[in-house]
């Protein structure tokens, strides 16, 4: 049963404060979690409560951090942690409104986090078995970034994520090398071609590097799967992240580096000459988040291809079921602080999974040194997992409990393209 809960603030990988937690329960078993923050986020993504004082230009959480300390740790003491989704429930009710307005998902997310990581100590399991249960636990496809740009990389490129999928990989670790050896041939590529920028790193761990134009992006990522050896499309496809909201100015869809502004039809023709030139295999938030008949429009126009909603979803499960209800993307990217509580996030993931879409679990811009992520990619089966790049430790330290679960546990590596694309 849950004893005590603690809460405090501590920072992400941008100098953000975000919220700490770390809930004790009456066995002697504790467990810590950190929150992680979006950049690129979307209108109904769950409320983050920040103190908009003047500690960190107004980002501070010491409220959401005192709402942890009294009202939730006072709502979840007693409850029992080894009854799934108890503490879920508990936190969810609390709040009344459906987007956490009142208490700050920030907050809950720590408290749900912290109190299924406990949960997994007092059975003596990783949190990855306490989630999945019996059975060999299924490793997800990683979908590495390489080139970042958007809000991420100060506007580089306009495109947010150009990402890697070592869809010919045998094995987690396996995928991992290739993605890394991916990476550092683009980065001697962008330093041959006159990138100095290329030995920085953006907010997720990817090249930096103004290239001029979305096509050229592609084009330096192509040439680097080749200069790593292998072969674009069989071994390592690519997947874009073109975070569109962000692009969207009220009138159009701006491409400032390219100085052009398109419309919703334009930019879906623009990305289906992307994926017809390169192996393109996945594309993400490819219009505004409000646009449904566009997006029903474009995931018709690129059957066969990996359409992921994001911003569009905000891991929420009524915007989810009008997705499906509308054919609008036939993916899901799962951030649980869009959502707000693990049972929340699950429940979207589970709702997808049940429609036949594709899931992705995935790291937020500002994220932390906890690894969480990581075991709930592989627990919920979610087939694959988006963390940014391969630099960075807030990002290696996913990747690294993930090489830690197929070193040490009995596990299975899943990989959802080894039938499916091109
Ligand atoms: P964010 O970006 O964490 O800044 O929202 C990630 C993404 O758009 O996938
Ligand atoms: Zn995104």
């Amino acid at each position: 049963r849950v004893e005590q809960v603690v809460a405090w603030e501590a920072l992400d990988s941008r100098a953000r404060p975000t919220v700490a937690c770390r809930v004790s329960l009456t066995d002697g078993s504790s467990a810590r979690a950190l929150v992680p923050s979006g950049a690129s986020t979307g209108s109904y993504e769950a409320f983050e409560l920040r103190d908009g004082d003047e500690r960190y230009d107004g980002m501070g959480v010491r409220r959401a951090v005192e709402h942890v300390n009294t009202t939730l740790a006072d709502a979840v003491r007693g409850l029992d942690t080894a009854e799934p989704d108890a503490v879920d429930r508990v936190l969810e009710e609390l709040d009344g409104g459906h987007r956490f307005e009142r208490l700050g998902g920030n907050a809950v997310l720590a408290v749900s986090v912290a109190a299924s990581r406990a949960a997994a100590a007092a059975a003596g399991v990783p949190l990855a078995c306490w989630l999945h249960g019996p059975g060999a636990l299924p490793l997800p496809m990683p979908m590495v970034n390489i080139i970042s740009g958007g809000a991420h990389a100060g506007r580089a490129i306009d495109v947010q994520d150009f990402l890697v999928i070592p869809v010919g990989a045998a094995s987690f670790a396996q995928a991992l090398e290739w993605c890394a050896r991916v990476r550092d041939a683009a980065r001697r590529l962008a330093l041959a071609g006159g990138h100095a920028a290329a030995v920085l790193v953006a907010d997720e761990g990817g090249l930096g590097v103004p290239l001029g134009g979305n096509g050229d992006a592609l084009d330096l990522l192509t040439r680097a799967i080749d200069a790593a050896g292998l072969t674009p499309g069989t071994e390592v496809a690519v997947a874009i992240d073109v975070a569109a909201n962000q692009l969207w100015t009220g009138a159009g869809y701006e491409l400032a580096a390219e100085d052009r502004t398109l419309s919703a039809a334009e930019l879906i023709d623009e990305i289906a000459g992307w994926v017809a030139h390169h192996a393109v295999v996945s594309v993400e938030d490819v219009l505004r988040e409000d646009d449904w008949a566009g997006w029903a429009a474009a995931t018709r126009r690129l059957a066969g291809v990996q359409v992921i909603g994001d911003d569009l979803f905000a891991t929420d499960p009524s915007r989810l079921a009008e997705g499906v209800r509308r054919g609008a993307a036939n993916a899901v990217l799962v951030k649980v602080n869009q959502n707000g509580t693990l049972r929340g996030a699950r429940g979207v993931l589970q709702a997808a999974q049940r429609a036949g879409w594709a899931t992705v679990v995935s790291a937020r811009s500002g994220d932390t040194e906890d690894d969480w992520l990581a075991d709930l990619a592989v627990g919920w089966n979610a087939g694959q997992i988006k963390v940014g790049s391969v630099h960075r430790s807030e990002r290696c330290a996913k990747w690294n409990r993930l090489l830690e679960l197929e070193a040490t546990e009995d596990t299975v590596f899943s990989n959802p393209w080894r039938e499916a694309p091109r």
